[in-house]
């Protein structure tokens, strides 16, 4: 079920069955000079959506600005700064405790906003102890690629040039789910240099067209077809791990 497709009396009854929701988070960032700028949030929202097809999860709208400050020297990337991507998480996760969901799960797409999330849940789960809110709330981090046998099947598939990012599997994923915006170009090397994540003038010289250890040219969409397959499916199952898992009973 696609939240923004449902209409509110869908949602109160499908409340009545399940108070867990997915919500696909990531980055509008460059991806190097064959990414499109919207890879980070495309590829949660593509598995999501591709999981919700079993009619099981209730996917949320996609959370598609993030912490990418490093970014902001190549044109049409947009940042949040950590403390706003804070208080966005915030409301966006008070919003629906407000209407009794109570497992929320974050499917992530993009590295630079771990620390952020994480920062994010600690400031929610602080509010709950200091009003002394009942047990039972929860929330969850997954990055796509750490979906169980997904690192393992992009390693397999690119075992050079992987690199960390545009990589060639967010970008496969993306060309299968978006063929008529599959993009070419000549790039040199051809597998990028690597090195430390500082702020935007730096990063832009460290790696000029964008890329981080990648080759992202060993992309197609027969290679993304399979990565989605597979981290839909373990998308499901950890989904359905997190909703049935017990709240502690007091000691
Ligand atoms: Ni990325």
């Amino acid at each position: 079920m696609l939240l923004a497709k449902s209409t509110w009396p869908e949602i109160e009854a499908h409340l009545a069955r399940s108070k867990t929701v997915v919500v696909p988070i990531g980055s509008n960032e460059q991806h190097g000079p064959t990414g499109l700028l919207g890879t980070d949030w495309m590829c949660p929202e593509i598995i999501a959506h591709s999981a919700h097809a079993d009619g099981e999860l209730l996917i949320a709208p996609t959370f598609a600005v993030g912490m990418a400050q490093h970014h902001l020297g190549f044109p049409g990337s947009i940042s949040l700064r950590p403390t706003t991507m804070i208080a966005a998480i915030r409301d966006w996760t008070v919003s629906l405790a407000a209407h009794g969901f109570e497992r929320i799960y974050f499917l992530n797409g993009h590295g630079g906003n771990v620390a952020t999330i994480e920062a994010a849940f600690s400031e929610i789960y602080a509010e709950a102890s200091y009003l002394g809110r009942p047990r039972g709330f929860a929330l969850k981090l997954r990055n796509w690629w750490e979906l169980p046998g997904v690192l393992r099947l992009c390693a397999n598939l690119f075992p050079e040039g992987h690199g960390s990012h545009a990589t060639p599997s967010e970008i496969a994923i993306t060309q299968y789910a978006y063929p008529d915006a599959i993009k070419a170009a000549n790039y040199a090397p051809r597998i990028a240099p690597t090195g430390p994540i500082r702020e935007a003038a730096d990063f832009r010289a460290r790696y000029p067209d964008g890329r981080m250890g990648s080759d992202p040219g060993q992309a197609s969409p027969e290679k993304g077809a399979e990565i989605v397959a597979l981290a839909a499916k373990g998308l499901v199952e950890e989904v359905r791990a997190f909703a049935t898992e017990p709240t502690p009973a007091r000691s």
